[in-house]
């Protein structure tokens, strides 16, 4: 069978998070996060989960990286507690805390795995949050002054970095639904959410380019929305959720202004925003950060405001067991799509999975042979647009370990490597033996 090629220096990666893998989250100094908070809330979580052990990351990370190099990656794309680092979010550093992301990049470095640093995946420290966290004008200050002490303790170090992680989800999820940390359900408070973070992103790549010397991006949520029907009312409500969720952070960005649907969508709940605030936030980002794992498929819904639409789930169709459909084809369409609207900007995917219920291991392997065939059409799904001239430089795989899966906690499971949760014992799955050969050949056979 043809392999297909991808190009010569691509960077193959997997990609973690910090509270959904390190446990011990008040470990050695360590300030509480929101997502800490929140979990110890009954109720929140499946289960009542938390990430109190997760995957025991923080002692375990010599092995995890050691099982890195196993797989033959060239890349690891991590976060950064900031509560570890800066206990209060700001002022006194938590030196233990920062020696451990010292250890653990060097541990890839010494394994020839290149590191890529989320600065934010969600874990706000709780004293932050006491003071307003990110609806407080000061937040993008509070941020850019953590990130510079990033910089200056591991840029020498590492090459690409994140700002924040999805950070749509951030303000929908966090802040309008209420099913992730910090759970509240506010219209108002969602905007002003969405551009505080705009601006931490614009005030981190600031202080990047005072000091770094290499490169900074952001890391968005996509997916294609299609109306479920060919109804003018599903296609209109098509267009307001793709305004809503693959615009709302990327326009500004690259083009230096809202989607105009946002100020109808929110109507009294979005303010004004200064012109001198989008300027900061149009700024000279070095590439696009990209997680996909489905589309939406879109109905039109009066009594859902602010947006009257909801996304459903197609019966008929394959679906990973969040019960999101299985659609390569969206990969290769949202990639064209940021070449065709911004200017074919430098890309990673850094994050791209899926979950499903893998059974026990046999023989020393997990056998997930539908998590097999997702990774497989995928990787197809971006060579195929790289073929149309997208500028994609890597593929980061979502996740190396089962993890704590936010508000499903650790019932869904993402990994190439299964975490049993009471031994800790790591097993590969079919799917890490599948992606290494991917890298080993540099290419996928469809
Ligand atoms: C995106 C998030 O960045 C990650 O934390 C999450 O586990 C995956 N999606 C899967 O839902």
């Amino acid at each position: 069978m043809t392999t297909l090629p991808f190009p010569n220096d691509f960077l193959w990666g997997a990609a973690t998070s910090a509270y959904q893998i390190e446990g011990h989250p008040l470990a050695d100094g360590a300030g509480p996060s929101i997502w800490h908070r929140f979990v110890h809330q009954p109720g929140r979580i499946a289960h009542d989960d938390t990430g109190d052990l997760a995957c025991d990351h923080y002692h375990r990370f010599a092995e995890d990286v050691a099982l890195m190099a196993d797989l033959g990656l060239g890349a690891y794309r991590f976060s950064i507690a900031w509560g570890r680092v800066l206990p209060e979010g700001r002022g006194a550093v938590n030196i233990k805390g920062l020696d451990f992301y010292r250890r653990l990049t060097d541990a890839l470095l010494e394994r020839g795995i290149q590191p890529m640093i989320t600065l934010y995946h969600w874990d706000l420290p709780a004293a932050l949050h006491d003071r307003g966290g990110w609806l407080n004008p000061d937040s993008p200050r509070w941020f850019a002054d953590y990130a510079r002490l990033l910089f200056d303790a591991l840029d020498d170090r590492v090459p690409l970095w994140v700002t924040l992680n999805e950070p749509w989800v951030v303000s929908v999820l966090g802040y309008l639904e209420g099913e992730l940390a910090p759970g509240h359900q506010d219209w108002f408070e969602t905007p002003r959410v969405a551009h505080h973070l705009l601006l931490a992103h614009a005030e981190a790549v600031a202080a990047y380019r005072a000091s770094g010397r290499h490169r900074i991006g952001l890391a968005v949520n996509l997916e294609p929305q299609h109306p479920a029907s060919s109804s003018p009312d599903d296609q209109a409500a098509a267009a307001r959720r793709d305004a809503f969720i693959n615009r709302w952070f990327l326009d500004p960005l690259l083009l230096g202004v809202y989607p105009s649907e946002l100020e109808s969508l929110f109507g009294p709940a979005w303010p004004g925003f200064a012109d001198a605030d989008l300027k900061r936030i149009q700024c000279a980002t070095d590439f696009i950060g990209v997680n996909y794992y489905s589309r939406g498929l879109v109905r039109a819904a009066p009594n859902h405001p602010p947006l009257n639409a909801v996304r459903i789930s197609p019966t008929y169709a394959p679906r990973t067991s969040m019960d999101w459909e299985i659609y390569p084809q969206g990969l290769t369409d949202t990639l064209l799509w940021l070449k065709d609207r911004y200017g074919n900007p430098p890309l990673y995917i850094t994050e791209n999975g899926a979950a499903f219920d893998d059974p026990s291991p046999c023989n020393g392997e997990v056998s997930d042979p539908e998590r097999v065939d997702y990774l497989r059409t995928h990787l197809c799904a971006a060579h195929a647009a790289i073929t149309q001239g997208i500028d994609l430089r890597g593929y980061f795989a979502w996740s190396l370990l089962d993890n704590f899966e936010w508000a499903q906690g650790y019932a869904k499971r993402f990994g190439l490597v299964q975490v049993d949760p009471l031994s800790q014992k790591r097993t590969l799955k079919t799917s890490a033996r599948f992606y290494r050969e991917v890298i080993g050949g540099n290419g996928v056979a469809p």
